[in-house]
């Protein structure tokens, strides 16, 4: 049985060859990139050569944390020849901006999701990139974590048959508070959070035909977005996803938990990371198939985590593709498609209409 299991460890692989490896220049010092980014290149061996961040006290003391070279002004990274790529992990509203000087200075873009809080500028982003001839790939790595690369590789071997639907069923308590500009974000669930699972449900099932989204709050809570949403999204030939988040669980029974179904079995899993954000624990995930066929639930053995280790996967996808292995799966096109789905999932929750896509 172990041997079956080898094609799909080998689909979760995210190391990275030595000749693909591209000099990196990190700009934002905020926690995703001290948690997550530096933390899972290191692990990768890709060499970071500085980082820049407007707060200079929070720049210098990520670069003495992570040892690296020097701090950078957004000019100086930029002029410096040695950087090939530049990875972007700021507030969402100042991300374009850079995104833009770094491909007019003919640097390759990392983008942290979303690619854009508007679609109209996510998809300029994608023609200059396009123009510049330069990679720009989004950040969407939960398509990439060990427990959702294994889940898909063994729907893509056909060992659950035809996959038929799929369901994430969030239901946590998350602080947003450490972060002012999430507090006061009037979208907040969707483009910030469920944006992972309409990403990696796409990486799955493809495009829906069309969504429905209902969005909600709790009372008293502290930011001013949503903080419920539950969304189904339906394919012409009738497969669908639901996926049902709640940030607002405060009687401590938190669950993060997926499924694929299919004609002749089904995947299952948890979402480790979110039983203990941002340290986690790996995804479980257990294959019933009458294909293989398994006696009951087999487990698959995830031995790494979303954070930081995910997060390797973008990364390397980039520099695949400037190496020339062809498109990254998490193109900017492609990232702006989850991010017109994000839309489509706020025009359904305003109008109370399911909207096609
Ligand atoms: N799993 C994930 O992919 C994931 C998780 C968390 C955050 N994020 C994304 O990463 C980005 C950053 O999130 P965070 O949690 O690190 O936020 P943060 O608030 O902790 O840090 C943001 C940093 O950006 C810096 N900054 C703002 N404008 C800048 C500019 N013009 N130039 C240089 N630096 C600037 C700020 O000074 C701050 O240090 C956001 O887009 C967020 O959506 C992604």
């Amino acid at each position: 049985m172990l041997h079956q299991l080898q094609p799909i460890a080998e689909a979760c692989d995210l190391t990275v060859p030595d000749a693909e490896r591209r000099r990196i220049g990190v700009v934002g010092a905020g926690a995703i990139t001290r948690v997550a980014h530096l933390p899972a290149y290191r692990k990768a061996g890709l060499e970071v050569l500085g980082v820049c961040d407007l707060d200079l006290d929070r720049a210098e003391q990520l670069r003495g944390e992570f040892g690296l070279p020097r701090t950078y002004t957004l000019d100086e990274m930029l002029a410096d020849e040695a950087i090939d790529v530049v990875d972007v992990a700021v507030v969402p509203q100042a991300q374009p901006a850079i995104i833009r000087r770094a491909l007019a200075a003919g640097k390759h873009v990392l983008a942290q999701k979303p690619l854009a809080v508007d679609s109209t500028i996510g998809a300029e982003l994608v023609e200059e990139a396009r123009t510049a001839g330069l990679s720009l790939v989004v950040n969407h790595q939960m398509r990439y974590g060990e427990g959702m690369a294994a889940a898909r590789a063994m729907a893509e071997a056909g060992w659950i048959g035809e996959v038929t639907a799929v369901t994430v069923d969030v239901d946590i308590e998350t602080d947003f508070t450490a972060w002012d500009w999430l507090v006061t974000s009037p979208r907040l669930d969707l483009m910030y959070h469920s944006i992972h699972y309409l990403d990696t449900v796409r990486a799955l099932l493809g495009d829906p035909h069309s969504v429905y989204c209902a969005g909600g709050r709790r009372p008293g809570q502290a930011v001013a977005g949503e903080t419920r949403t539950f969304t189904t999204l339906t394919y012409e030939d009738g497969r669908r996803a639901l996926i049902k988040v709640n940030h607002e669980n405060h009687t401590g029974d938190q669950s993060a938990t997926f499924r694929i179904d299919g004609s002749h079995g089904a995947i299952r899993g948890t979402i480790g990371l979110l039983y203990d954000y941002p340290h986690g624990r790996p995804d479980t995930v257990e294959v019933h198939s009458s294909v293989l066929p398994t006696d009951g639930w087999m487990p698959y053995p995830v031995t790494t985590r979303w954070i930081p280790d995910a997060f390797a996967g973008p990364m390397r996808a980039l520099l695949r593709e400037i190496a020339g292995h062809g498109p990254a799966p998490t193109t900017a096109a492609d990232g702006l498609r989850t991010l017109q789905l994000v839309e489509a999932c706020y025009a359904s929750i305003e109008s109370g209409q399911v909207r096609r896509f």
